[in-house]
């Protein structure tokens, strides 16, 4: 008997030990490269197909699909909260007003619906997209991890609370990702997405006539031609004047040249800690690629739905 309890002692404290760490166990555990193989083997070259044909029709396209994961991710997981339409959604908030590119995921899944439906959830297409995307403007490529499901609700008070906005000094940007659990490289990394992309005055005017930061100023100037102090909130500017359809470093070295387009792109570099980052991804294309990679997969797993939580949704726009 005296053996029974002592084998007790030892096995009861490593089942406890072992149902912790089922429990602690992350969801990003259960995803996998091999989820659609046998239920929707022709789901990975059906999105890239949709996203190269929006990529080829208007470059723009590449950026807005790279932007749709973050504006998603960040506000309660990987899920899809973004796309559901209605009053209150995420999608209406003032936090995701000028985010475009919607039209291509529901042209994604409409195509991957017509090979197997009810399968792929809206969150793996927006993962997916964001990769393809990068990769059909030269930019890197990534292995995406797939299984996540999609949210039956959205979030818009969080949306206005957990989106960082273009007027963030860089303590904001850095805890804003912390909470996130992106570190502050990571954080550095994923700005470089504003290689892609433009910005409307009304983000921008704040940094061209109201800020202490240093600017250009042949590009303030140029600027202000186009967004004046009030009015013409719409018109657009390359977050990279240089390349703003190719993903490449000159966001970093435009950086170096006070030539960033938001305040939260140049308080990236102003003399804080996050100069020596902007100078390494400024010297090295490969470095920075190789950074905003690994810092998009960790984004994209960012609390994702997997198992029996969630649905598959038919319609990205629609949760029923
Ligand atoms: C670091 C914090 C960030 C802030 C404060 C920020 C803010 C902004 C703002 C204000 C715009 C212009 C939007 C408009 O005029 O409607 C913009 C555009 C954009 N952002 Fe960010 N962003 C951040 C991080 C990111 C990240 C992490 C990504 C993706 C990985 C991203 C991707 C983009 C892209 C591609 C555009 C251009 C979209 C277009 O052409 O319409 N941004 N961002
Ligand atoms: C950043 O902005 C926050 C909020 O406005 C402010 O409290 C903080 O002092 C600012 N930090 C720096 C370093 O400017
Ligand atoms: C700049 O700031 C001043 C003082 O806060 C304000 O009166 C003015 O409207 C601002 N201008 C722009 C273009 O934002």
């Amino acid at each position: 008997m005296g053996s029974y309890k002592n084998i007790g002692t030892i096995l009861i404290p490593m089942f406890i030990v072992l149902l912790l760490s089922l429990n602690y166990m992350p969801c990003k555990a259960q995803l996998s490269t091999t989820f659609y193989d046998n239920t929707c083997p022709k789901a990975l070259k059906t999105i890239r197909k949709s996203v190269r044909d929006a990529v080829a029709s208007n470059p723009r396209n590449a950026a807005l699909l790279v932007r749709l994961v973050f504006h998603d991710c960040f506000v309660q997981g990987c899920d899809a909260s973004l796309l559901l339409e209605g009053t209150g959604s995420e999608k209406a908030s003032p936090a995701n007003d000028g985010v475009l590119g919607y039209e291509v995921i529901d042209a994604a899944k409409a195509a991957v619906e017509s090979v197997c439906p009810g399968v792929v959830s809206c969150a793996d297409i927006l993962a997916v997209a964001a990769r393809d995307a990068s990769v059909a403007v030269k930019g890197p490529s990534w292995v995406v991890r797939l299984g996540r499901r999609d949210s039956t609700t959205s979030n818009a008070a969080q949306a206005a609370t957990d989106l960082p906005r273009g007027n963030f000094n860089l303590s904001q940007l850095v805890s804003n990702f912390r909470n996130k659990g992106l570190n502050t490289r990571e954080m550095v990394a994923l700005s470089g997405s504003h290689t892609l992309g433009q910005a409307r005055c009304t983000r921008f005017r704040g940094r061209i006539y109201n800020n202490s930061l240093p600017i250009d100023s042949a590009f303030a100037t140029s600027l202000r031609q186009n967004c004046p102090t009030t009015g013409s909130d719409g018109n657009l500017e390359p977050l990279d004047l240089v390349t703003p359809n190719k993903f490449d470093n000159n966001y970093f070295r435009n950086l170096l040249t006070n030539k960033g387009l938001l305040i939260s792109d140049q308080v990236l570099f102003n003399g804080d800690s996050t100069d020596s980052i902007v100078n390494e991804y400024a010297r090295s294309t490969s470095r920075f690629k190789s950074d905003f990679a690994a810092a998009m997969v960790k984004m994209s797993e960012i609390d994702p739905l997997t198992g029996s939580n969630g649905v598959i949704r038919t319609l990205c726009t629609s949760a029923s």
